[in-house]
């Protein structure tokens, strides 16, 4: 029972991945029960969360700069009487807390991602000692069985479901910041994504930071695969669309590849990041696979999905990368057909090996790469949605679009949908007739009069989703 009555405002600003916006969500959903609604607005919040990203370019410096707003609606809030509670949450949290600690004493909660059922707790003792709590420990498998369930409410919905890493890529901090990979046990993960469902989610996005290495104890005493923990979940009632991510190439299996054969409900779509298309610079990010390997992961997939689309991250400008080395990332962008991908600049975290590597790649050459990649990109990328013109595909509505009169939704593959239709059709699987292409997004109109009842259209799009191409 959520007491609202109480009336106080929380305020969350969160960075990065999906992991973060689904570790807010169930940050916010832990404090409803204590009486707090989220707020857009950090002005006369009664606790102020900074949910941060190692990932990204100068992520201590946003946070900090964040704080120093933050400490003056802080300020301002007592000086009116009242108090500001702030937290700092995620992976910077994680990697750097006692730094926060002492460069900005006034925050009052510093905990890491695997701390989060506890911040109530937290939050009892900051307010209690008014010294500060740092709270940075590895106790992931208590956090899932403590948060509580995914609020009703949303029509695509995120589920983790994996975290962590032990694969130790050279640029990457994940390994130090969510710690050792965890799988979930299947049973939490069943009994969530069955709430989730009935709450109206009938999207369920599987998440993980290397979801595909998903080994979870199952019921029968054996170890779980993702390719089996999505036929389980395809199963549950009420879910017609499944999506999972991040995948490591390496971790490509039978029952993946199965998974994409069999299981109706999975959306012809992986995120599947290559990195680099050199494999001297593969080896030097310790990807564990060459260039080969990956386009054969690919292959696999497609052999089982052959509509499948693919996505990738990139990064251009790794240390050592020539020229040589660059030209093969553009060719395996160029030649593997991807429906989307991202590409960024190589930039050394702290404390990974590849930052202490010689032969760093001055700015300019970082830049001039990046938006040469980008190009090539935003082609494929174009071409790939071109091939949609003209067809109608299945969409589930799943938020207001950018205009009004507009709704937003996702095609099987992906792709971003923006389509003229009432308030009323949220939530709802539609079909839309594809009128233009563009290289991030898709418009079109509804290409039939949708039935009232929305189990019908629901049924009817997932059905359609096996043939689209
Ligand atoms: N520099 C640039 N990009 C990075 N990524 C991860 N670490 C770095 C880094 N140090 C990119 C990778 C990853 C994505 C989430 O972010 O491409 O797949
Ligand atoms: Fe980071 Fe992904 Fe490599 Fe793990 S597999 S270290 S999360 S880039």
């Amino acid at each position: 029972v959520h007491r609202r009555g109480l009336g106080k405002k929380l305020y969350i600003k969160t960075y990065g991945c999906q992991m973060n916006a689904y570790d807010s969500a169930r940050m916010a959903d832990i404090l409803a029960p204590l009486g707090f609604s989220q707020t857009d607005d950090p002005a006369g919040a009664d606790l102020a969360i900074v949910n941060t990203c190692h990932i990204r370019e100068k992520a201590t410096d946003k946070l900090f700069a964040d704080l120093g707003r933050l400490r003056g609606h802080q300020a301002a809030k007592a000086a009116a009487g009242g108090r500001m509670l702030l937290a700092v949450a995620g992976c910077v949290a994680q990697a750097e807390g006692a730094e926060v600690r002492r460069r900005a004493p006034f925050v009052d909660v510093v905990m890491g991602p695997q701390a989060y059922h506890r911040l109530p707790e937290f939050l009892a003792r900051a307010v209690r000692d008014g010294g500060g709590v740092l709270e940075t420990d590895f106790a992931v498998d208590e956090k899932f069985d403590a948060l509580p369930a995914p609020a009703a409410g949303q029509f695509s919905a995120n589920l983790t479901v994996q975290e962590g890493c032990d694969k130790f890529c050279t640029f990457c901090v994940v390994p130090y910041t969510r710690g050792a990979e965890y799988s979930r046990p299947v049973a939490g993960v069943l009994a969530e994504a069955g709430r989730l469902a009935q709450g109206g989610a009938s999207e369920i996005v599987v998440l993980g930071q290397n979801v595909n290495a998903y080994h979870g104890a199952g019921p029968d005493g054996e170890s779980w695969s993702l390719g089996r923990l999505l036929g389980a979940l395809a199963a549950i009632d009420g879910v017609r669309r499944l999506r999972y991510m991040t995948s490591h190439p390496l971790e490509v299996d039978d029952d993946l590849a199965r998974a994409h054969r069999d299981v109706a409900e999975l959306m012809p779509f992986v995120h599947l990041p290559a990195q680099s298309g050199s494999d001297r610079i593969l080896a030097a990010m310790n990807r564990r696979y060459g260039v080969a390997q990956y386009r054969r992961a690919v292959d696999r997939l497609r052999a089982a999905r052959p509509d499948l689309a693919v996505s990738s991250d990139f990064i251009v400008g790794f240390p050592g990368e020539t020229e040589t080395d660059f030209a093969a990332t553009l060719d395996l962008a160029r030649t593997v057909g991807f429906a989307q991908a991202y590409a960024f600049k190589y930039s050394p975290r702290p404390g990974t090996p590849a930052a202490a590597m010689a032969g760093q790649v001055p700015e300019p050459v970082k830049a001039r790469r990046l938006a040469e990649l980008l190009a090539v990109v935003a082609e494929q990328q174009l071409a790939f949605n071109r091939a949609f013109e003209g067809r109608d595909v299945p969409v589930l509505l799943d938020r207001a679009g950018r205009r009004p009169g507009q709704l937003h939704g996702r095609s099987p593959h992906m792709q971003a949908v923006h389509v003229a239709a009432a308030p009323a059709m949220l939530g709802r699987t539609v079909a839309v007739r594809v009128e233009r292409a563009l290289s991030n997004s898709l418009a079109g109109r509804l290409a039939e009069p949708v039935s009232a009842r929305r189990g019908a259209a629901v049924r009817a799009s997932a059905a359609d989703s096996g043939a689209i191409l």
